[in-house]
């Protein structure tokens, strides 16, 4: 397997992110229409959310048919266009494939509904328990996880919407199905495949309640996900080397990361995992509001990290995605410190060891939705919650505030790419309404000599050229300063040193006292700031409000 240290990746969520054709959803023409743009900021991959045919519940991620392109989304002429053109501006096309569960409205599931015992063991069906569901396992967009079929007297499993219904990947024939969609996809010449949710789709034994939980401890990590991963790397894309993949592990362990993403292990090239993006929940709890606990971020950057380097795993490194508020507005301050902070935290992650993702708008600033009213919200996780919620007796304030800082459609707004009406997105009525929140457009930020964007290119090029940021080793300093997350990266004598204040107040970094030489000497090299110019006192680096400071240190 190939090593992707050297690559950067940015995620297109298709829906929202150019409009050809003027009905308000982006589309994969739109997307052929701004491969300049990409090119122009220097990455390598794009990954675009599933463009397959699908009744749209969850956005595309309940496909019902894994091999037919979506009409909202263009044909599969357009999709072999943008291929194409992508690969002669030297980037590759991944897919994401939902493969843990389908569509209700899959021909597969059609089916099994219809009886054919072929297709029903394709799901997983079962009887209830005195009249009730076969488990108390929660669904992980609220309520229980099993819907009733009135003509089997059985119900089947959904660990997310009730219109995607979990595969059974115990069938083998499931499997060999799966697998020959990936090839198809590899033989139309995609570079590389998210796979979503991937460690789910290996279920117990045994189905019985969880006392302690909502049911994740049975089927997360399941009992024969390596095996599977193993047997699905082997049977597709394991035979094209350069083949990139990463799998989205939900609640996983740092043990089982290691192996997905070992290459020895032969299953992905990277894993994606989420505790980072939950030190925002109080008690676990996405729907609550809590300062971000700036010190177990830290923490858990710091365990996996270091746990991945010890075993040789590999990290995609990501704040934001079409599942998460948007980082700026989160960790960083969207108001005074706007562009400060949406540089310093990218710096933050872009230096880590791992693989670096872009989320489409991060890279010219773009901040939560700031919607203010539930009539704006079309996400099915966060219309269900306003539901959950007002059934548990919380003001309607209270929850559009609750959702103004979790919802999912604050990531799925539109990309403002200029200050037009249609802000350069559509000629026709957006499906989503815009971000609400600070002006800002890709437009208007290209045009500055200090753009985020400018600095988002800085940072590519930074990996590409260094082999410290490559390949050298992490470790964290001050670990448990209140407000600085600092770290080194090594790679035989040469250093490169990595300071981040995520704060608005002033702070220092005393070079000598961790065994640095000081800036003025010959082999300190100021690689990149995020201020005109780096602010010193004797030997001590002062970091101003959302600083971020990159120096080399060589022999
Ligand atoms: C993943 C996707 C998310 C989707 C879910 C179910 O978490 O990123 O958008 O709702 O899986 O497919």
């Amino acid at each position: 397997m190939m090593n992707f240290n050297d690559k950067v990746i940015y995620q297109i969520y298709v829906k929202s992110f150019m409009d050809s054709n003027g009905d308000g959803l982006g589309d994969i023409a739109g997307i052929t229409s701004r491969l300049s743009y990409l090119e122009k900021l220097g990455v390598d991959y794009l990954w675009l959310t599933p463009v397959f045919i699908s009744p749209m519940n969850d956005n595309g991620y309940d496909v019902a048919d894994y091999r037919k392109i979506d009409p909202s989304f263009g044909t599969m002429e357009d999709l072999e266009e943008l291929i194409e053109e992508a690969k002669k501006r030297g980037m590759g096309i991944m897919l994401d494939m939902v493969f843990n569960h389908t569509s209700t409205a899959h021909e597969w599931f059609q089916k099994a509904l219809l009886g054919d015992p072929k297709y029903k063991d394709y799901y997983i069906f079962k009887k209830g328990a005195d009249g009730a569901p076969p488990t108390n396992w929660e669904s992980k967009f609220g309520g229980n996880a099993w819907e009733y079929v009135p003509q089997f007297d059985e119900y089947y499993l959904h660990l997310f919407d009730k219109t995607q219904a979990d595969l059974n990947w115990e069938n083998e024939e499931v499997r060999k199905e799966l697998y020959d969609i990936v090839n198809f996809w590899l033989d139309k010449g995609v570079s590389g495949f998210r796979f979503d949710v991937v460690n789910l789709i290996s279920k117990p034994e045994t189905y019985e309640n969880d006392d302690l939980g909502d049911g994740r401890r049975f089927y997360t990590d399941g009992p024969k996900i390596h095996q599977y991963l193993k047997e699905l790397n082997r049977k597709s894309f394991g035979q094209k080397e350069d083949s990139l993949t990463v799998g989205e592990m939900s609640s996983t362990s740092l043990e089982n990361c290691v192996r997905y993403s070992n290459p020895s292990e032969k299953e992905l090239s990277m894993v994606f995992n989420f505790h980072h993006l939950k030190v925002d929940y109080e008690k676990g709890d996405k729907w609550s509001l809590k300062p971000f606990d700036f010190q177990e971020l830290k923490d858990i950057f710091d365990h996996w990290q270091t746990g991945m380097q010890e075993h040789q795993g590999n990290m995609a490194l990501f704040y934001n995605n079409h599942d998460q508020p948007r980082v700026v507005s989160r960790f960083g301050n969207d108001k005074k410190y706007h562009k400060e902070s949406a540089k310093m935290l990218a710096t933050s992650i872009h230096m880590l060891r791992g693989i670096p993702y872009i989320y489409q708008g991060e890279e010219f600033g773009m901040t939560n939705a700031y919607f203010t009213s539930i009539h704006e919200y079309r996400d099915v996780e966060s219309t269900n919650y306003y539901e959950i919620l007002r059934k548990e007796g919380l003001p309607e304030e209270r929850i559009l505030e609750i959702l103004q800082a979790k919802s999912r459609d604050n990531g799925r707004t539109p990309v403002l790419w200029n200050d037009e009406e249609g802000r350069g997105f559509t000629e026709g009525t957006p499906w989503i309404p815009f971000a609400k929140g600070p002006s800002v457009s890709a437009e208007k930020d290209m045009k500055e000599e200090d753009s985020i964007f400018s600095y988002y290119q800085k940072l590519i090029k930074l990996r590409k050229s260094n082999p410290v940021i490559q390949e050298g080793t992490y470790e964290i300093l001050e670990k448990d300063h209140p407000s600085l997350f600092c770290y080194v990266r090594a790679l035989g004598e040469k250093k490169v040193l990595v300071l981040n204040n995520f704060y608005d107040k002033e702070e220092e970094f005393s070079l000598i006292n961790h065994g640095f030489p000081p800036v003025d000497e010959r082999n300190v090299r100021l690689l990149l700031t995020n201020y005109n110019e780096l602010c010193t006192k004797d030997e001590k680096i002062c970091l101003r409000p959302y600083e971020s400071v990159i120096i080399s240190v060589e022999p």
